[in-house]
């Protein structure tokens, strides 16, 4: 199902009461969280709707879907860094109900393992929320990643990290590595919302649309899907067919 909306913040106030009526209909939810700046308006909505009306979080659980290997968790550029910036600093959810891939992990196959296992443990996600790479990519499950695979180690392909660039004061400096929860850890979320705005994913929202589910794009997992639902503003949109309107708001 698409949802489209005229600007970034309606997208992200959508989404945002999303992830507030989910977590106020069960408290103990678990939700899969995203990183990246798609995210950075929606945690900033979600934040202002809990200062107004605030919910006990004492219960929910999170996993966070990827985190870069060799930054550690005071790196500005780490996912583990950015999360508390943006949300985990100002909510009561309690530290040992907030998961992240461990870039730092001595072991990272082991840490992967228990990293899905965890989320398995759990009955899986509530709720995922995702973002989408310019390349398709959904964490960082990038093109040809088996749509089988759990949470795992990836090579970060050229164009993501050229992406990802912005956030780094030198280009050579954005991690060649990260780890990603799995395609397959991802499917199994009871609900998944991918949120995609701006010019910059116009091409890719398009290239989905049309797309037959096919590894070598990873987004085009999520058709499998039964409870997705796609979110875009306008500019994201703009090359979508009129069909996908149809039932849009
Ligand atoms: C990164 C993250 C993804 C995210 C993507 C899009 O590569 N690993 O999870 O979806 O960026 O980021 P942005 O919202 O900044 O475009």
């Amino acid at each position: 199902m698409y949802k489209i909306f005229d600007t970034v913040d309606e997208v992200s106030l959508y989404t945002a009461q999303r992830l507030l009526e989910k977590i106020k209909a069960a408290p103990s939810a678990v939700m899969g969280l995203a990183t990246g700046s798609t995210m950075e308006p929606v945690y900033a909505q979600l934040l202002g709707a809990l200062q107004q009306s605030p919910v006990d979080l004492s219960q929910l659980t999170t996993f966070n879907l990827d985190e870069y290997i060799g930054l550690s968790a005071e790196h500005p550029q780490s996912y583990n860094y950015y999360m508390c910036q943006h949300l985990f600093n100002q909510l009561n959810i309690p530290k040992h109900n907030i998961h992240l891939p461990d870039g730092l992990a001595s072991d990272i196959e082991a840490a992967c393992l228990a990293y899905s296992n965890a989320i398995q443990t759990m009955g899986g996600m509530d709720l995922q929320l995702l973002g989408i790479g310019s390349n398709g990519h959904i964490g960082f499950n990038e093109p040809q990643t088996c749509f089988n695979s759990r949470t795992h180690v990836v090579e970060l392909s050229e164009q993501t990290r050229i992406d990802n660039g912005r956030f780094f004061v030198e280009q050579s400096e954005v991690p060649t590595l990260a780890i990603t929860m799995g395609i397959k850890d991802i499917l199994e979320a009871k609900e998944i919302i991918l949120v995609a705005t701006g010019r910059n994913k116009t091409d890719i929202m398009a290239q989905l649309f049309s797309s037959e589910i096919d590894e070598r794009l990873p987004a085009s997992a999520l058709k499998q899907h039964s409870n997705l639902t796609i979110v875009l503003d306008r500019e994201a949109a703009a090359l979508l067919p009129e069909q996908a309107f149809k039932n849009a708001v």
